[in-house]
């Protein structure tokens, strides 16, 4: 069946591959819409950067959003070191032409939702939830055009990224996550827990770097690039590819094993802030709000990845 989608991201190199992965796809994934908000870099790159990767993709038809520029209550943090200080280090930059739409994206978000069939769509947020959330909190009545909400955020076994209990994009808006999970539509998660099994083989790189079609130059420069502080901070051959990991569980659910949770997000404590309680024994009497997925076929993932991206060599 065909996902209509809406994603809503922060790029980010592996936002970047999520894209193009997503765009990689017509037949299967119809994409109504790319928000930007702010993340790994400030929004007005995280946009910038959102047209860029859709004008390489061939899509500059694409309409581009651009949201939030902070989280909902706290002081927006970024991570120019993982991603270098335009968020996509290592590809060759141009200024794309593919115009950003006037619309914010939060009204996109809204007026989609209220216009769509009933549960029709599915959002795949790959960067600090506060766009979604903020379209939440303006209109409530947007569940009803939700299908489900396949996101990139949390860890439980693996623990922080950016504190020692903290993932990313859920430290730089836990409030944000907080209205997401509780929303009541079904939500699949992604967290470290997953993504980690997914670093950049490699082999697999090299033959990105030999191929010699735009696309496979483009993504060969950026993971170089973003291969560089995972390694060194996880003793790993390559960096994990996080954000893809959503439109592969879209594309091949079968790749992934997960678990309904419950998932609540701490929003106060200083120490932990943004760690994802996942009630994955069921220790607690609450009802799950989430599929966790927690482990997944690495050579699937990539097998599929190399596969998504062999289509812009056509
Ligand atoms: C997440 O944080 C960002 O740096 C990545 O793009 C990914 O979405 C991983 O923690
Ligand atoms: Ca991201």
């Amino acid at each position: 069946m065909k996902h209509r989608l809406i994603i809503d991201c922060d790029p980010g190199q592996d936002d970047a591959i999520m894209l193009l992965m997503a765009l990689a796809w017509p037949e299967k994934l119809e994409l109504l819409g790319v928000c930007a908000v702010a993340g790994n870099v400030p929004l007005a790159l995280t946009q910038r950067n959102t047209r860029m990767i859709c004008e390489l993709a061939g899509r500059a038809d694409l309409p581009v959003f651009a949201g939030c520029e902070a989280p909902l209550q706290r002081e927006l943090h970024t991570a120019e070191h993982v991603h270098g200080s335009s968020g996509l280090d290592g590809l060759a930059l141009w200024e794309p032409a593919l115009p950003l739409q006037e619309q914010h994206a939060v009204n996109f978000l809204i007026e989609t939702l209220l216009d769509a069939e009933p549960e029709s769509i599915t959002l795949v947020p790959t960067g600090p939830l506060t766009n979604i959330a903020m379209a939440l909190q303006k209109e409530p009545a947007i569940t009803r055009g939700i299908r489900n909400i396949v996101l990139m955020g949390g860890a439980m076994r693996e623990a922080g990224n950016i504190t020692p209990s903290a993932e990313f994009n859920i430290y730089v808006d836990p409030h944000a996550a907080q209205t997401v999970l509780t929303c009541g539509r079904p939500l699949v998660v992604a967290g470290l827990d997953v993504t980690h099994q997914v670093p950049v083989p490699r082999a697999w790189l090299q033959t990105l770097q030999n191929r010699g079609d735009a696309v496979a130059e483009a993504v060969a420069a950026m993971l170089t690039y973003y291969n560089r502080f995972d390694t060194e901070k996880y003793g790993s051959e390559g960096a994990p590819l996080h954000d893809p990991c959503t439109i592969a569980w879209l594309l091949e659910p079968q790749l992934f094993t997960g678990r309904d949770c419950h998932i609540a997000v701490e929003t106060e404590s200083a120490l932990t802030l943004g760690h994802t309680a996942v009630d994955f024994w069921q220790v607690t009497s609450q009802t799950a709000n989430a599929h966790w997925l927690h482990a997944v076929d690495a050579g699937g993932f990539f097998h599929l990845l190399d596969r998504s991206l062999k289509r812009y060599a056509i």
